[in-house]
């Protein structure tokens, strides 16, 4: 269906694969408008539950934005690849289900931004992780500068940004960068666990609990928390709420039927 994106339903979780390996996953203007149809058909998939988004390859997660594609751009090409990588990557970062970047590789650049727009990054153990662009006389275009800053804090993505620096996927997790490192064979089983093990509990909580945290991100606390007490009171109308909690009384595990 699409040449650089390849998406794999297993159950209730999705796979989703940047798919260029020969570029090293490199992210041209086709790979993300496929990204972006991919991830709306996930997104209207009522059975999906959880994502877990990838790199095809042993090398690779996404090792950034095409050169290739960016070396000849004026300015306002420029800005428009850069609007149209956060447009698909707000896209990812609003999904109604949990997302888990798995860094199999490296993860540069709009890999890296890519990595940073999912809910959580699992790393195997060999990725690399950085915002190499002022190596190639840019910024960050992929919402690196916002997004890195508000994951590990400014100084430390000044830091990253400021020296284009690739850390190893130990550092990235001492920084809060990642959520854990993992042997690359087990990489994709971890992620999956992962996946599943959200995929047990009531998806609309999920998502509403998903909500709420970024919505929190950009917003002051008594905003956050009014938000949060909109979306608690909204569990209260789903049959998942009643059925967590009569499961709980008559000590038996729940079904959940995302309704
Ligand atoms: C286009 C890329 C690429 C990229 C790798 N390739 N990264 N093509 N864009 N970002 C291609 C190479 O040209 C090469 O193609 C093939 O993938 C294998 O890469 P090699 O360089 O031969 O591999 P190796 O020597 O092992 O080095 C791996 C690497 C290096 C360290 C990851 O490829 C590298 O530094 N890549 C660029 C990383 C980077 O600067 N990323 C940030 C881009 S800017 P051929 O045809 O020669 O075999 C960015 C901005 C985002 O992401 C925001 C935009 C608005």
């Amino acid at each position: 269906m699409w040449e650089n994106i390849v998406l794999e339903k297993e159950g209730n979780i999705a796979v989703l694969s940047i798919n260029r390996p020969r570029a090293l996953n490199a992210l041209n203007t086709k790979t993300l408008l496929e990204l972006d149809e991919a991830l709306e058909s996930v997104s209207k998939d009522g059975e999906v539950r959880a994502l877990v988004v990838t790199g095809s390859g042993d090398r690779a997660f996404v090792a950034g934005a095409d050169i290739n594609e960016m070396k000849d751009k004026n300015a306002m090409e420029g800005r428009e690849f850069a609007l149209l990588g956060q447009r698909v990557f707000a896209k990812l970062q609003d999904m109604p289900i949990p997302t888990i970047a798995a860094i199999n590789g490296y993860a540069l650049g709009g890999g890296c931004e890519l990595a940073l727009a999912c809910d959580m990054r699992i790393a195997s153990s060999k990725a690399k992780i950085g915002q190499p662009e002022v190596t190639l006389g840019i910024t960050p275009g992929f919402a690196g500068t916002q997004r890195l800053a508000r994951t590990v804090g400014p100084a430390i993505a000044k830091e990253l940004i400021f020296t284009g620096a690739q850390i190893s996927a130990d550092e990235a997790y001492r920084i809060g960068l990642v959520n854990r490192v993992v042997e690359p064979e087990k990489l994709m089983e971890e992620a999956k666990n992962l996946a599943l093990k959200i995929a047990s509990n009531a998806p609309i909580a999920v998502s509403l609990a998903k909500q709420a945290i970024n919505k929190g991100i950009d917003v002051d606390l008594s905003t956050g928390m009014a938000y949060e007490a909109e979306v608690f009171g909204l569990c209260f109308s789903t049959r998942d709420q009643k059925e967590g909690m009569a499961a709980f009384v008559e000590k038996r595990k729940a079904e959940f039927k995302n309704e």
